[in-house]
């Protein structure tokens, strides 16, 4: 099989990469020269474990290729993704320009039957769109070539990708004929052998199966976020209720941990699309409206906590920060909590000193030289009036607490994450201040 895979983004360079890995022939194109001349260097424009080894074993055995002409690369596939960005546009709804125009560039130049998939998030509806812009190229040039349109959202999880790609729960693909289906069992078969199923559906019930399972998770994250703050208030202990309910199979174990809010690329952009689209539509997304601003106050929790510890006398302190990137083993900033909490520590007048293994260079693109980036996580400490733990990085997970304290001018360290032992930390004379669970300090919730 011969594939296409247009924008060499985080979506469109993974799928790429894993169909090559298991022996298809894959071309990713990209309308960026550049970005083309360094994926053939071999330097990604993302980070993702794992996969630069990946996409230069692949385009050493010759089946992974880079282009920036669609054209050439369209002509005799039979499978196209659309992996685009759809940027927010003004009113916040996701910007169709650059899916549209990969859709006119493949009405332009297909000349036989194709099944062009949008892979990039899009609203419910998109698929249509796509389709009559294809229709209306090859129109235009005469052409009377067959193709389909179908909608195959992805669940990659940043950091996890490559193996969320090669061993999926499950793949959903969006069709709306026998011959389309066809030909995405076919490309799907070797992921399939772990026996998770491929859901076919109708094209709208796939699109829409994206912002529901985004969105569902996101409510979870909410959900326990709204419960560790009551928690704090009422006294009990967050991660002694989250094993409690964790346990119900109904519920289940994951995405259930609190923190200080999610960000990311998918779930804050998902979640605001489709209150959006319900509201375009007559309909009122009450529940997502309050996962949308439960979420936005809980990126402030770790701030107001360290806020009420110094009598909101935060002027002139050096605060230490651990982690930038929304999550670990990224270094993606996108909508990351750490950009709240590090605007609102400058605002007060502290100055921040921050490591992050890994995004440290994308972080500086939004705070520039408003902070000092250290060489590693002790470096944040000298003279520090507190540290901050913003992402879980592994890295952080077992500091030498003795060298920590020495470091730090007080000892108190306020975990974004709960990834402490409250009462290790005590023992060792910490103030520990982390979210929802149990530690001495009388938390006051305003
Ligand atoms: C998510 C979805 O998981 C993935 O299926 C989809 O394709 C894209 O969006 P990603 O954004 O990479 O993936 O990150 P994920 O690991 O899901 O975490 C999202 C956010 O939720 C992070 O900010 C994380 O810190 C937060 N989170 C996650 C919690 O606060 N608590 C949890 O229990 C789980």
């Amino acid at each position: 099989m011969k594939i296409a895979v247009v924008g060499t983004g985080y979506v469109g360079l993974v799928t790429g990469t894993c169909f090559a890995e298991v022996g298809i022939d894959v071309t990713c194109i990209d309308i960026d020269q550049k970005k083309i001349d360094n994926l053939h260097k071999g330097i990604l424009p993302i980070y993702e474990p794992g996969l630069e080894e990946m996409v230069s074993r692949n385009v050493e055995k010759g089946r992974l290729h880079f282009s920036t002409n669609l054209g050439e690369a369209i002509k005799e596939c039979d499978v196209a993704f659309i992996a685009v960005g759809t940027p927010p546009g003004e009113d916040g709804s996701a910007d169709l320009k650059y899916v549209l125009a990969v859709a006119r560039g493949i009405g332009e130049n297909i000349d036989q039957y194709c099944v062009v998939v949008t892979k990039s998030t899009v609203p419910v509806g998109t698929a249509s769109k796509v389709s009559a812009e294809i229709a209306k190229a090859l129109d235009k040039r005469g052409a009377d070539v067959a193709f389909d349109v179908a909608s195959n959202p992805e669940f990659l999880k940043e950091g996890a990708a490559i193996d969320d790609f090669l061993k999926p729960d499950r793949i959903v693909v969006g069709i709306s004929s026998a011959r389309a289906e066809e030909v995405m069992s076919r490309l799907y078969k070797p992921f399939l052998l772990n026996g998770h199923p491929i859901i076919f559906m109708d094209i709208p019930s796939a699109e829409m199966t994206k912002y529901a399972a985004n969105s569902m998770l996101a409510t979870k994250i909410s959900f326990m976020n709204d419960i560790a703050n009551l928690c704090e208030i009422m006294g009990a202990d967050v991660n002694m209720v989250r094993r409690g309910i964790g346990s119900d199979a109904r519920i289940g174990t994951k995405f259930i941990y609190p923190g200080i809010g999610y960000g990311g690329s998918c779930f804050p952009k998902d979640v605001k699309a489709l209150i959006k689209t319900a509201q375009e539509n007559g309909y009122d997304m009450q529940v997502l409206r309050a996962v949308e601003s439960v979420n936005d106050a809980q990126k402030s929790v770790l701030y107001d906590k360290l806020s009420r510890h110094f009598d909101g006398k935060l002027e002139g302190l050096k605060i230490a920060v651990w982690g930038l990137s929304f999550k670990p083993k990224t270094d993606d900033m996108r909508e990351a909590p750490s950009l709240v909490i590090i605007e609102k520590l400058l605002e007060a007048g502290c100055t921040v000193s921050a490591y992050d293994p890994v995004a440290m260079p994308e972080a500086k693109h939004s705070l520039g030289d408003r902070i000092t980036y250290a060489k590693d996580e002790y470096d944040t400490l000298l003279d520090a009036d507190a540290l901050l733990v913003v992402t879980e990085w592994p890295d952080f997970r077992s500091p030498n607490f003795a060298v920590v304290g020495r470091l730090l001018k007080q000892k108190a360290i306020f975990d974004g994450r709960n990834i402490y032992d409250a009462a290790e930390l005590k023992e060792l004379g910490y103030t520990y201040h982390c979210i929802g669970v149990k530690t001495d300090h009388k938390e006051v919730v305003a």
